[in-house]
């Protein structure tokens, strides 16, 4: 059998058993009360700053493509147990906020949500990705079954890099490159504008302190 039909059918087994699951069959149930916390953080951030802290706040469950694609990629066993055990972001919570320092204000508070069970947090803004990728990220355990944990992470980054990781993520899914040198051209443009935007938030920071003590 060739790897793409065998592909297709680790997919299909995987959507089977995410369909017999009663955390993906409702998800929300788990997560609808960590997404009202981090909108009652922002309800207290917005009062106390005297203006919007939080642009948006998305969620989303990993697709069975995306999961089968991802254990493939990492060269593990495509099973559903095997990405319960090992993929860190089976939900993702991603939150949009206007400025950098919003960012590290958001993080701090929800570091505190009691109850919240917190594996580790990843600085990619004082720490960037070799791609030139800017977030925080916080992992977190959520309640699976009586035995096991499934893996939720909290992407937490300024309007400005997420203008930029919107279209580095576009880039990403071009896996069937037909030129390999424009590719690398891109990329190349793309890391030192990540730099240009990351410049441009810091100046847009200081701008908006400026601002504030008029
Ligand atoms: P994956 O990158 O997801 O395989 O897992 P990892 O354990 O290496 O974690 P990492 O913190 O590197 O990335 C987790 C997630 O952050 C990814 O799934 C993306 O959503 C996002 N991310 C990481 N690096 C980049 C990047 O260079 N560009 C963009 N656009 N997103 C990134
Ligand atoms: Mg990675």
């Amino acid at each position: 059998m060739d790897m793409e039909r065998k592909l297709d059918l680790y997919v299909e087994e995987m959507k089977m058993h995410m369909e017999e699951s009663e955390f993906f069959v409702q998800p929300e149930l788990i997560i609808n009360p960590i997404i009202l916390e981090i909108k009652k953080i922002d309800q207290q951030l917005s009062e106390e700053y005297g203006r919007p802290i939080v642009e948006y706040i998305k969620w989303r469950i990993k697709t069975p493509e995306s999961i089968v694609k991802k254990l493939y990629r990492k060269q593990r066993k495509p099973t559903f147990d095997c990405a319960i055990k090992t993929i860190n972001d089976l939900v993702g919570i991603r939150i949009v906020c206007s400025f950098q320092d919003d960012v590290y204000k958001m993080t701090k508070r929800i570091r505190k949500i009691s109850g919240l069970k917190i594996k580790k947090v990843k600085d990619y803004i004082a720490h960037p990705k070799s791609s030139g990728y800017r977030s925080i990220h916080i992992i977190v355990e959520l309640p699976y079954n009586e035995e096991q944990k499934i893996g939720l992470e909290i992407q937490i980054r300024s309007a400005a890099m997420n203008y930029w990781a919107t279209l580095d993520h576009q880039l990403s899914y071009k896996h069937k490159v037909v030129d390999p040198k424009e590719t690398e051209k891109i990329r190349e443009e793309l890391k030192s504008y990540a730099l240009d935007i990351a410049e441009i938030d810091k100046k847009f920071l200081k701008l908006r302190k400026k601002i504030d003590k008029l």
